[in-house]
């Protein structure tokens, strides 16, 4: 079922260190070029909102049990849909999010090996609306990258958080969980090769159009 807002839902992908914080603020001032008539939202989850920060704070931070990981994932994004996100499409914004909930089917899911049926669940019951309809992106841009390498250039430009002190293992399930998502919707999907130099990326990404309904 095809939503009814007038806006455009945006979403960024990938495994820590695929190089998706280095593009999306410009891919934001583009859209706000190129369709003046939109304004642009620049948000970022788990966050988005002050309660959201709070909890991205938590989860960035403390150790949990897993279930309690993904409740609160979703709880910071009920709460980001309701107060931002689905104000800003309905009033035709442009609104581009650092992640969504394909890193939760990632990280939770690929990475830590909470279950597809719980995600699912979950994902039902925070993004489910009263029509029956499901609130997803318009489009998903997902960096795919080879774990390996982005640990590597991970390890030349931050302190880890506690999610990025994971190992290798564990970014390799996370992107293919991604590419399992991928493969399962691939209509809603743009991936980018992120070997690829910074500058052929931003080349494919400003190749992209986007149609509002
Ligand atoms: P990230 O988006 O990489 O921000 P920064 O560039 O500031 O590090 O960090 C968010 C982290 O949260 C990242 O490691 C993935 C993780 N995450 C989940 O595990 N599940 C989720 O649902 C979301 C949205 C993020």
């Amino acid at each position: 079922m095809s939503l009814p807002y007038p806006g455009y839902f945006l979403s960024f992908e990938g495994i820590d260190g695929a190089g998706k914080s280095t593009h999306i603020e410009a891919f934001g001032e583009l859209l706000k070029v190129r369709y003046p008539d939109h304004e642009v939202v620049m948000t970022r989850e788990p966050g988005g909102t002050p309660l959201g920060e709070q909890l991205r704070n938590l989860l960035l931070d403390a150790p949990m049990n897993l279930e309690t990981e993904a409740l609160l994932m979703f709880a910071a994004r009920r709460e980001h849909i309701a107060q931002v996100i689905e104000p800003a499409l309905q009033a035709g914004k442009i609104v581009i999010s650092d992640r969504f909930t394909d890193a939760s089917f990632a990280y939770q899911g690929g990475g830590r090996g909470l279950s597809l049926d719980k995600l699912n669940a979950l994902e039902q019951w925070v993004q489910g609306r009263a029509d029956g309809a499901l609130l997803q992106p318009n489009l998903t841009i997902l960096f795919d990258l080879p774990g390996s390498i982005a640990q590597a250039r991970r390890s030349q430009v931050r302190a880890p958080d506690k999610f990025e002190k994971m190992n290798l293992e564990f970014f390799e399930r996370v992107r293919q969980e991604y590419l399992r998502r991928v493969k399962a919707d691939p209509k809603r999907f743009h991936t980018v090769d992120a070997t690829q130099t910074r500058e052929a990326i931003w080349e494919e990404l400003k190749s992209l159009s986007i149609e509002f309904k």
